[in-house]
């Protein structure tokens, strides 16, 4: 009798797998694909996020496409570095969902602008889209020289060692930077180890990425009674309370602010400088204001979607800039001319826009190391691209990390050349080989403000230290994981800047 009950439950299961394989494979067939195996599909190629790029590469290369087909259990993504298909896929306004992996971020963001779609997610872009105008990020140039200025006295004890790791000073300042410009208080991550909130952030990216690589904790029903899951819960409960206190009490300062006849830009709060917070709180959509869980879910966004992308771009800059010496001798040249040798004068919103090179030497850095290596859309309904129907409820992945070291778009690609984007050989006429930002209607928003803080913190670093390679010479060891991250570090050297 039991043997019966599992034979049937076992003929069952792999029915309803070939029913959904099938659904899916009958239509993308002819996309060239690894060897599969039955119900695991290709599980066991993608085991851990180091292999993911490498075992990419080597599949595209293999298989000689540049669009792959993968199953992995009851899912089948369609990979992509096809610049038509790219074009199709990021210019299109009515492919804007997101994929499957973006709910593991739903506890905690909610439906903010990462992760919303459909009509919310339209007018939530258009309201939020002039929070980013350029008057609004000039005010948070204050915000990236205080703490960068943290961050260079941080790095001081480095001054001789031969080797050590950037990434933590970068995130802590990261982190204290988007909390100032998101909420407008101050974590102070940089000073406090202790600080609970900045600590439950780092949770919280771990805990989204070891969710993603388990396949066991892709299931509600199963994940919620496991540890990660507790985890997530305390860590949420820190980090919801956070911004939720944040809001109300910012809130009721505005309202007060608003009953008063005598209406000063202190009377709004400690800070004098608009938070992106304050803004949402005073949008409205067709007359009616945000809910309070409305703009934590985009304060939350903002938490999360802008800090460790802009700590990696950063730190892989300064990695490339300390392993090119004549680059970075460039590169501090046109600081010397900006800012001649004083190290302590602020950086302005126009020194930020005079350093040209510099910003050549940030692209090509997102280029070889784009801080989101790999992003994915949903077809919520068939769609067909060049003859094929993209089923319903199929992931696309988009691989910005491949198309961008593609040799058909970018000769030597593994070359670090800033030149690429010297205005003279950069003419932008393939907008979707270079996607960094993504691109088309669902592109980053925040991607002035990322570059903004990238030459502001890259450039403070410069003109107090010399970048030199790490000894032994390091190597990094590159993982897909939430962002592009370096598992074994990224080390360098420093030394007193001399001028
Ligand atoms: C170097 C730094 C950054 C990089 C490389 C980057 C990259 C990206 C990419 C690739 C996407 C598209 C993701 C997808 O389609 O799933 C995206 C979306 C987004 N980014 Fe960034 N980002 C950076 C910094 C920032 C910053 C500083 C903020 C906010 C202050 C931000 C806010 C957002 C938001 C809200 C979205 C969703 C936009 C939408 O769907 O309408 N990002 N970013």
């Amino acid at each position: 009798m039991l043997m019966e009950v599992v034979l049937t439950l076992v003929v069952g299961f792999v029915g309803v797998w070939f029913v959904v394989f099938w659904s899916y494979y009958r239509h993308i067939k002819r996309v060239p694909s690894p060897r599969l195996w039955p119900i695991i599909g290709n599980a066991m190629e993608f085991t851990t996020t180091s292999e993911v790029l490498t075992v990419l590469d080597s599949l595209y290369k293999k298989l000689n496409t540049k669009t792959l087909r993968i199953h992995i259990g009851f899912r089948t993504l369609v990979q992509t570095k096809d610049y038509k298909f790219l074009e199709f896929l990021l210019s299109s306004q009515s492919i804007i969902s997101k994929g499957i992996g973006y709910s593991f971020l739903h506890e905690w963001l909610g439906l903010g602008l990462l992760t919303s779609d459909g009509q919310k997610w339209r007018t939530h872009r258009k309201m939020i889209t002039p929070t980013f105008h350029f008057k609004i990020l000039e005010e948070f140039i204050d915000v990236f020289n205080s703490k960068g200025k943290i961050m260079i006295e941080k790095l001081q004890k480095e001054v001789g060692n031969k080797s050590f790791d950037v990434f933590p000073y970068v995130t802590l300042c990261a982190l204290d930077i988007i909390c100032e410009t998101a909420m407008g208080t101050c974590v102070n991550a940089q000073n406090e180890e202790s600080s609970l909130y900045a600590k439950c952030v780092k949770d919280m990216g771990r805990i989204i990425q070891q969710r993603g690589l388990n396949p066991i904790y892709h299931y509600k029903v199963i994940y919620q009674f496991t540890k990660l899951c507790q985890e997530e819960k305390a860590a949420l409960k820190v980090l919801h309370g956070y911004t939720n206190s944040v809001i109300s009490k910012r809130r009721a300062q505005l309202e007060a602010v608003a009953k008063s006849t005598q209406k000063t830009e202190d009377d709004i709060g400690q800070k004098k400088r608009t938070a992106f917070l304050d803004m949402l709180l005073q949008a409205t959509i067709n007359g009616v204001p945000l809910t309070d869980k409305e703009i934590r879910e985009e304060v939350d966004t903002f938490m999360f979607e802008g800090h460790d992308t802009t700590a990696a771009g950063i730190c892989y800059t300064l990695f490339n800039l300390a392993n090119h010496p004549e680059v970075q001798q460039r590169a501090f040249e046109e600081l010397k001319d900006i800012f001649g040798d004083d190290t302590e004068r602020e950086c302005s919103y126009q020194d930020l826009q005079e350093m040209k090179y510099l910003e050549m030497v940030v692209k090509e850095t997102l280029r070889l190391y784009p801080s989101v290596p790999l992003y994915a859309r949903m077809i919520k309904d068939d769609v067909t691209y060049n003859g094929m129907v993209l089923p319903k409820g199929m992931t696309i992945g988009i691989y910005a990390y491949g198309i961008q070291r593609d040799p058909d778009y970018f000769p030597n690609p593994e070359k670090f050349d800033p030149e690429r984007f010297a205005p003279e050989n950069y003419d932008g006429r393939q907008p979707y080989a270079y996607i960094p930002f993504s691109a088309g209607p669902r592109n980053c928003i925040g991607q002035k403000f990322a570059i903004l803080e990238m030459k502001a913190s890259v450039s403070k670093v410069l003109r107090h230290y010399k970048l030199k390679p790490a000894t032994p010479t390091h190597h990094l060891q590159l993982a897909a994981e939430s962002i592009l991250k370096a598992v074994n570090g990224v080390k360098i050297a420093i030394e007193k800047q001399t001028y």
